[in-house]
Order: structure tokens, then C-alpha cells, then sequence
């Protein structure tokens, strides 16, 4: 797997061949400069095109390589983009399809560029925490303008070549060649080498822009507004800026030893390794150790939903919007009704906010089919049940499904908290019986916890983190347990929340030092989204199973008040009719304060450090347990749940990336000042096996 050489008359074609997107691995590269130095030896060739084989012209660093010595082995990207330009014969990078990263840098150390339409172009470097470092930063300006290269490196995205190539002025692509692109390269290849002359070098070129001081000052404070806890965007405005610079004063090198600078300056920091972290969480995540990635999958070209209320409704909208059909089966013709109302109704609205065309609604409405038969979901291929969390519920259901469903069809159930073993044992096919956790909205938010029962079979699991990838979601294995991995961490959480009133705090401290740090929203604010009496019904069951577990009254006194959140108008905090902006509540205070005096506890001042390590602390713990049980396979994981579902601020990359940041001794040293405050709970502060492990080897989590 490297690079593949062959001649098209007097034009010698380089072609990147390191599947899926010809990453600038090792062999690659050592391949692609021996080609490059052949075509240059070789009397009989008078032009070079290089060109990616595939689905990709190239996408950039091999992120297989990520971090080994074999990532910056030579010949680097940079020894590559000068072969490029010291070629004596015309190179012509013909690119098509995905041109980005280093695989954009490398087209732009060529002497002329074609693309196919529709490549896909970007330097997407600032997604991972970093800019481009192969001269990006300094050569895309040179060809599009100040602007528009700058627009790209700070966002990332991708634009498609012919809309680049319709700039009036850029000098990215010299032709735009529909139909077969590398006849079109070498035909043009063949024209440069009858040319002849000077060949044409991006380092070369002049970039100014007509008022530079005002608007880099302007891309920068807009940059900082938009970017608040990432350094990577201001740095691409810095990085840029120095292009003009270096460009007026004719030092193209000065310009690039800045951004190598500014580059590894970006390597270390906690942001660049949380996103690069997140980044490779996300990968990592689809991959089971023990299901290898050639399992055989089942087809699902069919889904059936049990169940058309508040969850029912938006997991059949992922399938909608995937143009997978859906059948939808509720017990009575009202509430099937308002299910597919609201399902509707939600479409209307993305349609009234110009999110969606008024065709590709009608056009995923049709893909639904309600019904209250369960003879019409017979032939799905996968059904998820959606019905009440009660077991007497979900054993009726399963029993149903088992006797009608085709043979081979995958049954899931959407269960936040009940045995997915216990669900599967209904049925004379456990094997094809697996939890597929949706997160409310289930339209909206990305993270699926896929349970898998003691008894699940490997081909469910692939197909079903298969089909998570389809329907856009992030799918996380976990194994069952109380809570599965999110809520079982969630929990601990909002004990602690509860310690943190009853010592002194009010839920609007607590909330505000979270969010302070970076979490989407405080332990109260979330209560009140979610409604208090849910966890409630928990600590009602923890009251029984687990009598010596110490809680925090204040929750119960809330809800004996009737105050559920959002949903009652009251909860943590006050709100007005119709209005979701929390309003610290008087009489929630005055609960608490009197609750507080009962248990003759002195208030005491708590600083947000405090609140905001008592929290992540206490999630960081019980993921470790998480960890050691094997209910989840990896720390990263875990980060990726809180990432995607919980809120978790991606600049500190997870619950446990961030524990590992801070030392994983400091965290245990921390732990074990709070284990001796008399009124939190010395038992819940033990540190868990494994992080007393990891701490006192010097060993981190991820
Ligand atoms: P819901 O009460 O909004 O909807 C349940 C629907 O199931 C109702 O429309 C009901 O008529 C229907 N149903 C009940 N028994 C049925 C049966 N035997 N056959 C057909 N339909 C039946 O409840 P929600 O919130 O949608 O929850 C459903 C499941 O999803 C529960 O297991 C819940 O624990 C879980 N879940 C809920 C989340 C949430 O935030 N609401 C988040 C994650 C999971």
C-alpha cells in the first residue's frame, strides 16, 4: 500500500494508493517521492501528474500513524511539497473526490492543480486543536485570497472545487475537468510541458490584502467571541496574518517557520489533546474488542417503533430522515394519532425555520407507516420498543414480538434502566435481543448507548453500531448494569449536587460554577429539564435495595413539594408560563436553609473549584468502577457518553481525559481531602480500585 507509477505517453502518473482516503502514511510517502524523483530522472517523461486512487485524492496525515515516530519519519509532507517545487517538470495535481489536510498542502506544493467537481476541499486541522502545518496556512492565501483561505482554516469545512474555482481571481485550480479526470490531467500535463518556461510555485506568489491591521483585528475578536475556550482558531488568524507579512517583506520561509511554531505550541495544550482525543474516541468507539470488524451483519432495510409517545416518536425520525422505512405501532388509535402528529409537527418546524424542504418532509412522511397491528411488523427487519418503563409492560411486549417477529429480525428495547438480561429471557431468542438506548430528544441528541445483554449476538451488535453510524448518532457499547454507563455516573453527580446544598450552596452556585467550567448546564437546571421525579422513583427503589446509601433529603423535600421542574412550572428554580429560563427560587432557599438547620449544619462558604471537583470527581470515580466491571471496554468510551450526551465540555475531552490531565495522584489526593469533610460522605469519596491503581503506578486512564 503506498504509491503506483506508471507513464500515459511522455506524462508519468503518481498515483497515492493507501485506502480508504490515501493517507500520507510512511510507505506512502517514501513511495510517492521515489515516483517523483523517477519521473524527474527519466528523460522519456515530460510532465508529472499526481493523482489519488479510490474514493479520495487524498485526506491528509494517516491517522493510523497518529503519534509513532512513523507520522514525521522522512520523507515528511514538507520533504514532499518541495520535491513538488523544485520539480524541473511540470507537476499537475489532479484532484477529485476528498482533498484535504495534507493531502490539500501536498496539491499545493504541485506547479498546477485540475479537480473533478464536487471535491470536497478543506484544511479541517483546527477540528483536532491544531493549524495546518505543511505550509497550509501560508499557500492557501497565496491562491484564494486573504478572506476566503481564512474563512477555511478557521471553520474547517470543506467547500467543493467548482465553487472555489468560480472565484473571480483565485489560483487554486487552473481547469475544473468534467468527464474522466486523469485523461484530462495528462492532456493538460502534456500542454504545460509544451509551454515550457518558468514553472509557476505558490511560495512565489504575492498575498496582500488592502487593510490588513483592521482585518485581522476584526477576524481575531470575532474568532475569540466564537471560539471562547479553543486557542486553535485565534492561532489560524495569527498564522495567516503572518503570510501577508512574511509575503511583503519576500520571506516565504519566515512565514512557514511561524506556523510550525504556532503549530507545536498547539500540540501540548489540554484543548488540542482533549479534541484530538474526542476525535479518536469517536472511531474507537464502533470498534468491540472481541466482535471483529468483518463480522457479517444482518440487513435492516425495515424498522418497527413500539410505542408512539415522547422517545417512540423522535427514534423513528432518525430512521425518516435516513429514508429508511418505519412502521410505528401504538395499543390505541389516539395515541398512535398524536404520535405521528408530533412526529409531523416537528418536520413543520424544521421546514418553517427553512431546515428542511417542504418535499423531503412529505417525502419521509410517506416512509411511515402507523399502525396497531402487530401483524404489519412482522417482515422488520429490527424493532425497537418504546412503551412504559415497567417490566409487567415490557414482558407483554417481548412475549408478542417473539411470537410474531420473522426469524432473524433484531429486537431492541429503548429501556433506560430496566435488565436488558431479564427483557431477552422473555423471549426464546435472547441472541437477537439488545438495548439501544436513545437520549431524549432522540432526534436531536447524538449519543446511543448500545446495551449488550449477556447474551447478544456479535452480528447484532455490529449491525446495530452499523446502523447507528447511518442515522448519525454516536454509538457507545455498554454492558448492563443499573443506569448502563451515563446515568449510572449521572447519579453519583446529583448525590453530590445534594451534599453541596446541605453544606452551604445554592443550586444556582452550584449550577453556575459547572457552567462557569463548561458544562452545557448545572446538576439543577438539568433536574428541571429532565423533571425531578424520575430521580426520585430511583432513590425511592435505592431507599430499599441499598438502605445504608446516604442522599441528600433536599431532593425529596422538592418533590414533595410538587415541584418536578420545567414540566410543573417549578422545580430547583421558578419559571414563568410558558418560559424555560430558570429563575432563582426564594422558597427553594428557604428549604434548603431550614433543611440545613435541622440537620444543625453551619453554612459554609464554597469556592467553585471545590463544586466543580466534587462533581467531575464523583463521575471520574464511578467511571472507574464502569471501567474495572467491564461495562464499558474503554475510558474513552466513557468520555465519549459525556461528550455526546451529557454535556460535557469538549475543550476538556471527558470525564476521564480530564482526570488524566489533572494526574490522576492529584485526583486521588483530592478525593481523599473530601472523604474527610464531615458532612459529605466518607464512603462515597473511596477511590475506586482501579484509580488507586492507576494513581499509585503513575498511570493514567486513556
Ligand atoms: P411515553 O410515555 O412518552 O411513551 C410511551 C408510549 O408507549 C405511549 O404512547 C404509550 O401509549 C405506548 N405504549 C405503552 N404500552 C404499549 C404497548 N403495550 N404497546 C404499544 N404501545 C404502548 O414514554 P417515553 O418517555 O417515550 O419512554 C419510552 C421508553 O423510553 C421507556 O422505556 C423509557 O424509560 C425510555 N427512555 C425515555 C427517555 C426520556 O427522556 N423520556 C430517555 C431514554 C429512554
Amino acid at each position: 500500500m503506498g504509491a503506483k507509477y506508471e507513464t500515459r505517453g511522455d506524462v508519468a502518473v503518481i498515483t497515492l494508493d493507501n485506502p480508504p482516503v490515501n493517507g500520507l502514511g510512511y510507505d506512502t510517502r517514501r513511495e510517492f517521492a521515489a515516483g517523483i524523483d523517477r519521473a524527474v530522472a527519466d528523460p522519456a517523461v515530460a510532465a508529472i501528474v499526481i493523482t489519488g486512487a479510490g474514493k479520495a485524492f487524498s485526506g491528509g496525515a494517516d491517522i493510523k500513524e497518529f503519534g509513532s515516530p512513523k507520522a514525521i519519519a522522512e520523507p515528511n509532507l514538507l520533504s514532499l511539497i518541495k520535491l513538488l517545487e523544485d520539480a524541473t517538470k511540470p507537476v499537475v495535481a489532479a484532484v477529485h473526490s476528498v482533498c484535504m489536510g495534507g493531502g490539500l498542502e501536498l496539491a499545493l506544493g504541485a506547479h498546477y492543480r485540475v479537480a473533478a467537481p464536487g471535491t470536497n476541499v478543506a484544511l479541517p486541522e483546527v477540528k483536532i486543536g491544531l493549524i495546518p502545518g505543511a505550509g497550509g496556512t501560508q499557500r492557501l492565501p497565496r491562491v484564494l485570497g486573504v478572506e476566503t483561505a481564512l474563512n477555511m482554516i478557521v471553520s474547517g469545512e470543506p467547500v467543493k472545487s467548482e465553487v472555489l474555482a468560480s472565484l473571480p481571481g483565485q489560483k487554486l485550480f487552473d481547469r475544473i475537468i468534467e468527464g474522466d479526470l486523469l485523461s484530462g490531467a495528462v492532456a493538460f500535463a502534456g500542454e504545460m510541458a509544451k509551454k515550457g518556461g518558468a514553472l509557476p510555485r505558490v511560495r512565489d506568489m504575492k498575498v496582500t490584502h488592502r487593510d490588513p491591521d483592521a482585518y485581522f483585528g476584526f477576524a481575531r475578536n470575532m474568532v475569540k467571541g466564537m471560539a471562547k475556550n479553543f486557542p486553535a482558531p485565534a492561532k489560524c488568524v495569527d498564522a495567516v496574518e503572518g503570510s501577508v507579512r512574511f509575503s511583503k517583506s519576500g520571506k516565504f520561509d519566515d512565514g512557514m517557520a511561524l506556523e510550525r511554531e504556532i503549530f507545536i505550541g498547539l500540540m501540548t495544550t489540554p484543548e488540542c489533546k482533549a479534541l484530538r482525543h474526542a476525535f479518536f474516541g469517536e472511531r474507537a468507539a464502533s470498534k468491540i474488542p472481541d466482535v471483529p470488524e468483518d463480522t457479517p451483519q444482518r440487513k435492516i432495510e425495515k424498522v418497527a417503533v413500539i410505542g408512539a409517545g415522547t422517545m417512540g416518536g423522535g427514534i423513528s425520525m432518525n430512521f425518516l430522515n435516513a429514508g429508511i422505512p418505519v412502521t410505528i405501532l401504538e395499543m390505541k388509535q389516539d395515541a398512535l394519532d398524536r404520535g405521528v402528529a408530533t412526529i409531523r409537527k416537528n418536520y413543520e418546524a424544521q421546514v418553517k425555520k427553512g431546515k428542511l424542504k417542504q418535499d423531503k418532509l412529505d417525502a419521509r412522511m410517506a416512509l411511515l407507516t402507523p399502525t396497531l397491528n402487530y401483524a404489519d411488523i412482522a417482515q422488520a427487519d429490527m424493532v425497537i420498543e418504546a412503551v412504559f418503563e415497567e417490566m409487567g409492560v415490557k414482558e407483554k411486549v417481548f412475549t408478542t414480538l417473539d411470537e410474531v417477529m420473522k426469524p432473524g429480525a433484531i429486537l431492541a428495547s429503548n429501556t433506560s434502566t430496566l435488565d436488558v438480561n431479564k427483557i431477552a429471557s422473555f423471549t426464546k431468542r435472547p441472541q437477537d435481543v439488545v438495548g439501544t438506548h436513545f437520549f431524549s430528544p432522540a432526534n436531536v441528541m447524538k449519543l446511543l448507548e448500545v446495551v449488550r445483554g449477556e447474551k447478544t449476538a456479535k452480528d447484532v451488535l455490529a449491525t446495530v453500531m452499523s446502523l447507528a453510524k447511518k442515522i448519525r448518532k454516536t454509538a457507545v457499547v455498554s454492558g448492563v448494569c443499573d443506569g448502563f454507563i451515563g446515568n449510572r455516573m449521572i447519579e453519583q453527580y446529583s448525590r453530590q449536587a445534594g451534599f453541596l446544598l446541605e453544606e452551604g450552596c445554592t443550586p444556582e452556585q452550584v449550577d453556575k460554577a459547572v457552567e462557569k467550567w463548561g458544562m452545557a448546564m448545572g446538576p439543577f437546571r438539568m433536574g428541571d429539564l429532565a423533571g425531578n421525579d424520575i430521580g426520585w422513583a430511583i432513590r425511592k427503589r435505592r431507599y430499599q435495595e441499598k438502605p445504608g446509601m446516604r442522599y441528600s433529603k433536599t431532593a425529596d423535600l422538592l418533590c414533595e413539594l410538587g415541584r418536578y421542574g420545567q414540566k410543573t412550572g417549578a422545580g430547583w428554580y421558578d419559571y414563568l408560563p410558558g418560559k424555560r429560563d430558570a429563575m432563582p427560587s426564594r422558597l427553594v432557599v428557604e428549604m434548603i436553609e431550614k433543611h440545613r438547620a435541622e440537620l444543625g449544619i453551619t453554612p459554609r462558604k464554597i469556592s467553585d473549584e471545590e463544586i466543580v471537583h466534587r462533581l467531575v470527581y464523583s463521575l471520574v470515580n464511578e467511571a472507574a468502577k464502569i471501567l474495572e466491571e467491564g461495562i464499558a471496554s474503554k475510558a474513552s468510551d466513557i468520555d465519549m457518553v459525556y461528550l455526546t450526551g451529557y454535556g460535557f465540555p469538549l475543550f476538556r475531552g471527558g470525564p476521564m481525559c480530564y482526570a488524566d490531565q489533572q494526574g490522576l495522584f492529584n485526583v486521588v489526593h483530592t478525593m481523599k481531602k473530601f472523604a474527610a469533610n464531615p458532612h459529605d460522605d466518607a464512603s462515597f469519596w473511596q477511590p475506586a480500585p482501579l484509580l488507586a491503581k492507576l494513581a499509585a503506578e503513575g498511570k493514567s486512564f486513556t
